[in-house]
């Protein structure tokens, strides 16, 4: 199974420990490269994007997942996703330079993407959504896990998230989510605030008059997933809808059992704006929902015919 996790904010809960406690991989080879020593680290979690270190490897790596991708999604991904591509000038061929990107994501809405050694703590996250900076990993992913990889990699990140941020209705989403998710820190409340970005950001769909098509950056960048979200029959999928996302839990080590399906991004941002504050201590009563359940008022697109789930846990 392909998957790509990246950084929800629960994720980033149990990752945080990694920078005072043990190490990922990841970041111990960086630390031993002395990537990460400290001057550079900024307090932000932050580095200056060291193109020196890409090798022709990490290149052809992106080349390869870039091609791979790009011509799949044709007709799979939504219209604002390809437009954010070509308005970017997204490279094709080899890691883009941060600096080149930024120059058109500022000029469009305000953007920028920062490089980060990797998953940083929940309220960093937050701290720069709110700001209107994406946080993306550097390092790019080994020829090995063109398929699958635990962390999020440069490639993930940065062909994933950032051509939706040329979109307005999007970007504003995005740097709602992070002040949202600095309140939600102080109320305990980011579990289900990490549903909604899990269904939306990673893994939503969106409805169009040529059918559905993808938007989630976690399904964008994973070949398996972009053509199993729309095509299987095993997935749910169901109507977007704020309070059911929030109560739905979801899987980190398979395809999702179930897609939130949004008619717009206007829709998301809209249905997001209202003080969440009442909303947690309502849904905090409820019980959880599994991430294959099909729940009482559920707008069915499709129920999922279950095929292949297994019986592992939803987080
Ligand atoms: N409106 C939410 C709140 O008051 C914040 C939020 C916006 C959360 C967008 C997620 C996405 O907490
Ligand atoms: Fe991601």
């Amino acid at each position: 199974m392909e998957a790509i996790l990246d950084q929800t904010p629960e994720q980033q809960a149990a990752a945080s420990a990694t920078f005072t406690g043990t190490l990922t991989d990841k970041l111990k080879e960086q630390f031993e490269a002395g990537l990460l020593s400290d001057p550079d680290l900024k307090h932000d979690f932050t580095i200056a994007q060291p193109l020196h270190r890409y090798t022709d490897a990490d290149h052809a790596v992106w080349r390869q997942l870039y091609a791979r991708q790009a011509s799949m999604l044709r007709g799979r991904v939504c219209d604002e996703f390809l437009r954010g591509l070509d308005t970017l000038g997204m490279d094709a061929d080899r890691v883009p330079d941060f600096a080149r990107l930024n120059d058109k994501l500022m000029a469009a809405t305000g953007w920028q993407v920062v490089a980060v050694p990797g998953l940083v703590p929940d309220e960093v996250f937050f701290e720069h959504l709110a700001n209107r900076r994406f946080p993306a990993s550097w390092w790019m992913r080994k020829p090995e896990q063109l398929d699958y990889l635990q962390e999020p990699d440069c490639f993930h990140d940065v062909f994933g998230h950032v051509p939706l941020l040329i979109n307005p209705v999007f970007a504003d989403y995005m740097q709602a989510y992070g002040q949202g998710g600095l309140k939600a820190a102080g109320m305990g409340a980011l579990d289900m605030l990490a549903r909604l970005y899990w269904y939306t950001v990673e893994f939503g769909l969106i409805r169009t008059s040529e059918g559905l098509r993808i938007y989630g950056a976690g399904i964008v960048s994973s070949q398996g997933e972009s053509i199993y979200s729309l095509d299987s029959a095993s997935p749910n999928r169901i109507g977007f809808d704020v309070r059911r996302i929030m109560r739905t839990r979801y899987r980190i080590d398979t395809f999702q059992k179930t897609y939130f399906v949004i008619d717009s991004f206007e829709q998301l941002f809209e249905a997001t704006r209202p003080d969440f504050t009442p909303l947690y201590a309502e849904l905090r009563q409820q019980r959880t929902l599994g991430a294959g359940d099909i729940a009482d008022g559920d707008l069915v697109l499709q129920a999922g015919n279950r095929e292949g789930w297994g019986d592992s846990d939803d987080i």
